[in-house]
């Protein structure tokens, strides 16, 4: 059987438009299906919108029409915005969709019958932002801390889901397969949160209250819990259960989400999976936020950068590009235009754009403006020595998910290709006719480069991609495949060489021409110098927080537990700017040697460290991974 990938995003709700947000998780799953299809692996990639409950409800109302005709308008710009980022999906799937509402009728009575449905009361704190019922303790400030919006009590007889049932089996089964769910802080969170009892799942609302959903096929009286209905969109897009599709790709099942929903996707979904018998998915993969001053970009909030003007400004690949390098698959980034026309101009139009015209246009001057035929005996390897190691790495950061470290390693080789023409000094040997042949392999081997260049970064910036592979004459219908690379004569002789347009040009930012914009701090409050004695005083520490909880009746105060070598309770004033949820399993910096002091009645042996900017207190983390306990200097 030929190996297989599918690649999920979250599927949108379609109240408010795409932003920057939205399109980072599906320019990556695009970037992972482009890859694997690469690789030759069978590749099915699906997107879709989230049309169901209440909060679509509220806004078509808002709007004046019927939640279908609002689902409609808003779904179809999440379709049409996806071809304009050139993602290449197989399948757009929406809720309304009558395969997916007959398959949840289908999963819900299987569940049912097999006694893991019931019928019960329950009350509670509901945020309508998220579609779920709070716990007291989860609330921040009596706020949703996701939307910090006041939530509802409401007080309901429904249809509960035993997810309790389940909880040890998805401890072990996490346990079992340490990367069912990364990066690992991710797994470590949602081992965190099931170190207490799980609650069983309400899944049903009541149709007196909300109409809009898929009524349970066991009482015409209630519609399903709009995450009942969404993740089971994920096997409808196989065509569950019957389906070949099922088969071949829901065993190297991969979903892709930011770490807003990563309950419903680490806890809520393998446990529905193992009640209605389907084996689980191959991996959860999460990443962190696009911030916008701080706070998560999000419709809610109202900061969103949008991608289409974006695109239009800068262009494509660019935003791809930029999106990919900038953020560490799993941590938080913060959008800046000046930090995208920076790498815009270093990255693309520096490093990659002045190496394919200085290339072509050496290449067209110095062998007659065509692939050169050389004898491919006794040819430098150098640089397809170094190809070769590139696409290794870039494989092994693909297989964990390290897409900014593909591209290090990828701008690795472009560097070491220009500083190839640096050492090798064409403009000199062209001098000289005796060195004729030395020169012409010299050129190939740098169009052979240019080759494995367009290889490696296809995935991310597709359309570069091909323009390059014109300018050195490789043919359009030729299938690209990543072990393409490791021919070291894939060039044809004789094919013409194009030169094109520059790749990337510079740009300049002005105050006209921005779109959005980030504030500095100056340095004020400045404090007098010290000696480095005084410095050494202070015993500072790697420590990673084990747990957080909010300190009760204050409103700044977290408990932390954390490990420094030893374990220590230490509280700290962050909890306007942090979540429990978000702290654990972070390594932070602690001073371990200040004087236990009594805050609220709990004792802090040690404190953090964190900085306070315009936008709030940003705890200070560790660039590279590093060793609980260790010593700071
Ligand atoms: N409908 C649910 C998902 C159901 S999946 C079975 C939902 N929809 S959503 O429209 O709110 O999309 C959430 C997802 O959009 C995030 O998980 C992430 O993929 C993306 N993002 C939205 N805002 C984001 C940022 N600010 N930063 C990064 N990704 C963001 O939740």
């Amino acid at each position: 059987m030929p190996r297989a990938f599918y690649i999920t995003t979250p599927i949108y709700y379609v109240n408010a438009s795409p932003h920057i947000g939205h399109a980072y998780t599906t320019i990556v799953a695009d970037v992972l299906a482009r890859y694997h299809r690469l690789t030759g692996e069978e590749t099915f990639f699906v997107t879709g919108t989230d049309e169901h409950g209440d909060k679509i409800a509220e806004a078509a109302q808002k709007a004046g029409v019927t939640p279908q005709e609002y689902a409609d308008k808003i779904s179809a710009q999440f379709r049409a915005l996806w071809p304009a980022l050139s993602i290449t999906n197989d399948y757009f799937i929406r809720t309304t969709d009558s395969n997916h509402i007959d398959n949840v009728r289908y999963i819900l009575q299987k569940v049912y019958d097999s006694g893991d449905i019931y019928f019960g009361e329950y009350e509670g704190y509901y945020c309508v932002g998220c579609e779920r019922f709070y716990m007291e303790k989860e609330l921040v400030e009596g706020k949703c801390p996701d939307h910090q919006t006041k939530p509802q009590y409401r007080k309901e007889s429904n249809y509960f889901f035993r997810m309790s049932k389940y909880q040890n089996w998805l401890i072990n089964y996490i346990k079992k397969h340490p990367d069912f769910i990364r990066p690992e802080r991710y797994k470590n969170e949602v081992l965190a949160f099931l170190r207490d009892p799980l609650d069983d799942l309400c899944i049903s609302r009541p149709k007196t209250r909300l109409q809009w959903g898929i009524t349970l096929p066991f009482d015409e009286k209630y519609v399903t819990y709009v995450w009942f209905d969404a993740l089971i969109n994920y096997v409808t897009a196989l065509d569950y259960p019957q389906g070949d599709k099922f088969k071949k790709f829901w065993p190297v099942a991969q979903h892709l989400i930011a770490k807003d929903i990563l309950k419903p996707h680490g806890i809520y979904w393998p446990t529905m999976l193992k009640a209605a018998g389907i084996e689980p998915y191959q991996h959860l993969n999460v990443h962190g936020y696009w911030n916008s001053d701080q706070s998560k970009m999000s419709k809610s909030l109202g900061n969103v950068v949008r991608p289409l003007d974006l695109k239009d400004k800068y262009g494509l690949d660019a935003f791809r590009y930029f999106l990919l390098r900038d953020m560490v698959f799993g941590l938080d980034s913060s959008f800046s235009e000046e930090a995208f026309v920076q790498r815009l101009n270093s990255d693309l139009a520096n490093d990659l754009g002045n190496l394919v015209s200085r290339v072509i246009t050496m290449a067209i001057k110095y062998c007659d403006g065509k692939v050169p035929k050389i004898n491919h005996k006794k040819k430098d390897l150098t640089l397809h020595k170094a190809a070769l190691k590139t696409m290794a790495e870039v494989q092994a950061d693909f297989n964990d998910m390290s897409l900014h470290k593909a591209l290090i390693v990828i701008w690795d080789f472009i560097n070491l290709t220009n500083r190839y023409i640096v050492e090798k000094e064409p403009w000199t040997l062209g001098k000289d006719p005796a060195h004729r042949e030395e020169l012409t392999k010299i050129m190939y081997n740098l169009l052979a480069a240019l080759r494995a260049i367009a290889i490696l970064i296809f995935p991310f910036m597709p359309q570069t991609a091909q323009k390059i592979l014109k300018q050195i004459g490789v043919d359009e219908s030729e299938k690209l495949d990543l072990a393409g690379i490791s021919k070291d004569d894939a060039l044809t002789a004789g094919n013409t060489l194009i030169r094109g347009e520059s790749l990337f040009p510079r740009i300049e930012i002005t105050k006209e021409n921005k779109i959005s914009a980030e504030k500095g701090a100056t340095m004020v409050d400045s404090k007098p110098e010290i000696d480095y004695e005084d410095f050494a005083k202070l015993d500072l520490r790697v420590a990673k927080i084990l747990d957080a909880e909010i300190v009760p009746k204050s409103n700044k105060l977290l408990k932390l537990r954390i490990d420094i070598g030893e374990e220590r309770t230490i509280v700290a004033g962050i909890g306007k700017d942090y979540t429990p949820a978000e702290l654990i399993g972070k390594k932070i910096l602690v001073i371990a040697n200040l004087k236990p002091a009594k805050l609220m009645g709990i004792e802090s042996r040690g404190m953090l460290l964190a900085a306070d900017t315009d936008n709030g207190l940003t705890v200070l983390t560790f660039e590279r991974e590093a060793q609980t306990g260790a010593k700071i200097r």
